[in-house]
């Protein structure tokens, strides 16, 4: 019998790069396992997670939210330190029904009433739903986006998902039609998109977001972008806009939006619209949220969106629960009924993932039970990301040869690092881009792991990394990064 070899595999699959969870991600959880097993001859005692917005982490504080846990798992009745949360209870409920009569006083009433109205409309969690999700939590989630816009949405054009990625795969797989095809991408911009595209064999085509300018989308750029592939014999299918930015935090405002919106129908379009950051705003008063449907709908345009949102950021957290939905808009039906023909081929998203998705989009309101718990561990979530988020930006703001635009919204920072040819050089000696170089250094010395900016996409010539600021004990964590970076300046001189 042959042996199983990599070259007798989807050649494909060997361009997918994941920076997110590469090279300095394995490197970190070694070192984790070293410390585990009484390893005392690092220079550090914890490894610290900031390569990925994992907010439940290990070591990361943000709690669930009592509420949906409430509604799902018999264990998570008390996952905050202080109270159980909402989120959390209707999962429990759902999870074991029973537990609402084992345990009578411990369960909200409006907790225990959403859960019995989930489990109605479900039956067991443990059976296969509507492929294309549940049908009432569907109608929820037009509810919320209803809500949120002023405008309608049709619970037949969302699809529930395993998390965003699996919408997001699912749209590249289906939009790229021949190796000609492809797709315009940010950069920087989260791996998700490049590796997608490695997977099924389309062309990303890259355009810039502009540092100097907070990192704005530019419609010149994107034209500029544009006019290569053609040339090159590309043809766009798509376009990609992450808002909040991945990894950059920027947001953006309705006026390059619509332009956006006008760019897409000029170049017939599809407008692939990831929202999963919707709710993570820092400066909500002068950085606010406004939806790619909103603006659609506003200035009347027939391009076709496709908006994705995710149970895994906001104020939930809850990656590891896999939930999240797209909506289709200006979508034909044909097109609609051929997404659910391949979301059928995977049965359904996780029934859990899909009731955190309900308890997303349909939060305690004032005068609920659970309403007040929810609105305190909401904001101290928001409170904490913002002034980490600005903390941290102040101060790698002071460092040598460091910039960084302070995140109006998401959960990341992404830093610039100037670096001298010295340390360049020594970083090719060691084979390895400047960046990562530096990164590998950083977790080497302090523990700390982020992502080099080669993982996401960046200028020639330029270095970043990018850094969550879900870590708390900031003044501690800044400092580490404050003595590495010095030090670092000392060996290698500044640029
Ligand atoms: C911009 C962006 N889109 C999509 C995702 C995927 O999220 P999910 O966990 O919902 O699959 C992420 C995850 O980090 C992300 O940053």
């Amino acid at each position: 019998m042959r042996p199983l070899t990599i070259d007798s595999l989807n050649p494909a699959l060997l361009k997918v790069e994941y920076a997110v969870r590469g090279e300095l991600a394995i490197k970190a959880e070694n070192y984790r396992v070293q410390l585990q097993d009484g390893d005392r001859s690092l220079p550090f005692d914890r490894v610290i997670s900031s390569n990925i917005g994992n907010p439940q982490q290990k070591g990361l504080d943000q709690a669930p939210i009592t509420f949906a846990r409430q509604v799902s798992t018999p264990h998570s009745t008390q996952p905050r330190r202080d109270s159980p949360s909402a989120l959390s209870q209707i999962a429990a409920l759902t999870e074991w029904p029973a537990l609402a009569e084992l345990a009578p006083d411990v369960f909200p009433k409006d907790v225990v009433a959403r859960a019995k109205e989930l489990l109605s409309e479900i039956g067991s969690i443990g059976a296969y739903s509507h492929s294309q999700g549940v049908p009432f939590i569907r109608k929820n989630v037009a509810k919320f986006i209803e809500e949120r816009d002023g405008y309608p949405a049709d619970p037949n054009h969302i699809f529930l998902t395993t998390g965003a990625s699996a919408g997001v795969s699912l749209l590249i797989n289906m939009l790229i039609s021949s190796p000609t095809s492809g797709i315009l991408i940010p950069i920087p911009q989260y791996p998700l998109y490049t590796a997608t595209l490695a997977q099924h064999n389309g062309q990303p085509i890259p355009y810039y977001l502009d540092e100097s300018k907070d990192w704005a989308t530019s419609i010149a750029d994107i034209e500029q972008a544009l006019d290569k592939a053609h040339k090159a014999n590309i043809v766009p299918k798509a376009l990609v806009i992450i808002n909040p930015g991945n990894p950059t935090g920027s947001l953006l405002s309705e006026e390059t939006m619509t332009q956006i919106v006008h760019l897409c129908e000029k170049y017939s379009l599809v407008l692939l619209a990831d929202e999963v950051y919707q709710s993570n705003l820092h400066r909500p008063s002068t950085h606010p949220f406004t939806s790619f449907k909103k603006i659609v709908c506003k200035v009347q345009s027939h391009v076709p969106l496709v908006s994705f949102h995710s149970i895994s950021k906001g104020v939930t957290g809850e990656c590891g629960r896999r939930g999240g939905y797209f909506e289709c808009h200006n979508i034909s039906e044909p097109v609609v009924a051929l997404i659910y023909k391949m979301v059928s081929v995977g049965l359904c998203p996780p029934l859990a993932g899909q009731i955190g998705v309900d308890s997303m989009v349909r939060p305690p309101r004032a005068g609920d039970e659970s309403y007040e718990l929810w609105k305190k561990e909401t904001q101290a979530t928001h409170d904490a990301l913002a002034s980490r988020t600005q903390t941290m930006s102040d101060r790698l703001n002071g460092l040598p040869g460091v910039s960084c635009v302070a995140s109006p919204g998401a959960l990341y920072l992404f830093p610039r690092i100037t670096l001298s040819q010295a340390a360049i050089t020594a970083a090719r000696q060691h084979g390895k881009e400047p960046d990562v170089f530096y990164a590998l250094a950083l977790l080497d010395e302090t523990g700390i792991c982020v992502v080099a900016g080669s993982g996401f996409g960046q200028k020639e010539g330029e270095w970043h990394y990018r850094l969550t600021c879900l870590c708390p004990g900031v003044d501690e964590y800044v400092g580490k990064l404050e003595k590495f970076h010095r030090g670092w300046v000392e060996k290698y001189g500044e640029a």
